[in-house]
């Protein structure tokens, strides 16, 4: 099939390049210059495990294309995916503009050939009946089209795997001939993969998306509840909640207490949702009481490090992870950016290291001293403080730290080393709830 993709973030691109490595006909589109002329050399814009090499290989092939221009892109599409981003305003709810512009300018190049418009873009409940609105309005009266919705559920640094073997695929129609065309578009994932295909109406699967995301942003929340708990009362929140989990109708995954959560998308998607739920005439509590048990995760760490420390002016201090998870260089929302910056405001000297997302970091924060790895910013640091839990920092030696640091002292935000194997190799540990 002949399929466009509008956006190439995230999202789009690994969208893209998985469905051109399925077997179809992809053209990916992008405003943004810079991202297209790397793409046109087979250069991926972002780190994101797998991709760069799908990229080569299907661009090489001819199935995959890169360019910006999106009139002739629709009209030679069967199928055209919106995956621009969606950024919250001030007031939380989701900006749409970046999606009504692109509606605007697929309306201009819509024509009595059917084709079929897809939101995977996150957006709140009733989205695509404004996109179809749009279309409408702008288009030539004999178009033929539908709008259909089919949320993204990839993770950053799984996104490769996660399209080629999700967990589900929902695709949310209102009528049997767009369900048809995006049947077609899966059947070559649906064939070789055992991941159930709900078809749903299109506000019921716009509803799927910020219902999951919410539901995940709960789970950490309230681990990060448990982990308060814990420490004011003496327990250990590892224990607690892996004993939790183990009840199969709660589960392990994302019961993890931290530093908060970050990302582009929990943030975001929880406060749209909340003023969804306010639109709708529904009482937001329970969404407002996870934004705040995240707010506080962060600055309760914050606190234990001013507490510690004390006077943080002219001391230096190490971080270790930059990005909003391991596995991406993704530094959107990342909790290290709000510790940092309090940090600095409160006068101290940072040194950090991420493998991947310095060059992204460096664009928000340029003065900071970056370095080559952990055991440069152990050099003469008075703490080190762990903000991403990338797999090599669990295997850093610390007696080496330890020896290379002006006070062994590590603040681990996302309990990647064991209390007690830090206080053996002589340093004073403080982790989440524990
Ligand atoms: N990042 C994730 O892990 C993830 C997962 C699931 C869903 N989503 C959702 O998918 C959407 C996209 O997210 P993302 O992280 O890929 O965003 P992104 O910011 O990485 O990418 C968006 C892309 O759209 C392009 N764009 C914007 N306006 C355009 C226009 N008029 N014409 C052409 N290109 C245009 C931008 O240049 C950019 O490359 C969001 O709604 C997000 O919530 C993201």
């Amino acid at each position: 099939m002949k399929l466009a993709i509008i956006g190439t973030g995230y999202v789009g691109l690994t969208t893209g390049t998985c469905l051109a490595e399925l077997g179809h006909e992809v053209i990916c589109v992008d405003n943004d210059p810079v991202k297209l002329e790397k793409l046109k050399s087979n250069k991926s814009p972002i780190f994101e495990p797998g991709l760069e090499e799908l990229i080569a290989k299907n661009t090489a092939a001819g199935n995959l294309v890169f360019t910006d221009d999106i009139s002739n892109t629709v009209k030679n599409s069967e199928v055209i995916f919106i995956c621009v981003n969606t950024p919250p305003k001030p007031d939380g709810q989701a900006d749409l503009k970046y999606v009504e512009a692109v509606a605007r300018e697929i309306s201009q190049s819509l024509n009595s050939d059917y084709k079929v418009i897809v939101d995977k873009s996150t957006v709140p409940v009733r989205t695509a009946e404004k996109v179809k609105e749009t279309l409408l309005r702008y288009s030539d009266k004999n178009a033929k089209f539908d709008v259909v919705s089919n949320p993204e559920f990839l993770k950053e640094g799984t996104a490769v795997i996660d399209t080629l073997e999700p967990d589900r695929i929902v695709i949310g129609v209102d009528n049997e001939e767009s369900k048809a065309v995006m049947l077609k578009v899966y059947k070559p994932l649906i064939d070789k993969s055992p991941a159930p295909v709900k078809i749903v109406s299109v506000r019921s699967a716009e509803l799927i998306k910020h219902g999951a995301n919410t539901f995940l942003a709960t789970k950490i929340s309230f681990a990060n509840l448990i982990a308060e708990a814990c420490e004011v009362a003496g327990a250990d929140a590892l224990e607690v909640l892996e004993a939790i989990g183990l009840d199969d109708r709660i589960g392990s995954k994302f019961l993890n207490p931290g530093v908060g959560f970050g990302g582009s998308c929990f943030p975001k998607d929880i406060s749209a949702f909340k003023k969804t739920l306010e639109v709708l005439g529904i009482d937001p509590s329970l969404v407002s009481a996870i934004e705040l048990i995240n707010e506080h995760a962060t600055e309760r760490f914050v606190k234990k490090i001013e507490k510690q420390l004390w006077v943080l002016d002219g001391k230096t201090i190490g971080i270790l992870g930059l990005a909003f998870k391991p596995n991406t260089d993704d530094i959107r929302n990342a909790p290290a950016l709000k510790i940092i910056s309090k940090l600095v405001a409160d006068g101290a000297k940072i040194k950090a290291y991420d493998p991947e997302a310095m060059e992204n970091t460096k664009k928000v924060f340029p003065n900071l001293e970056y370095c080559p790895d952990p055991y440069e910013v152990s050099k003469g640091s008075e703490a080190l403080i762990v903000c991403t839990e990338w797999p090599e920092f669990k295997k850093l030696d610390l007696q080496q730290i330890k020896s290379l640091m002006k006070t062994p002292i590590i603040f681990d935000g996302r309990n990647i080393f064991n209390p007690s194997d830090a206080s053996k190799n002589g340093f004073k540990y403080f982790g989440i709830g524990r």
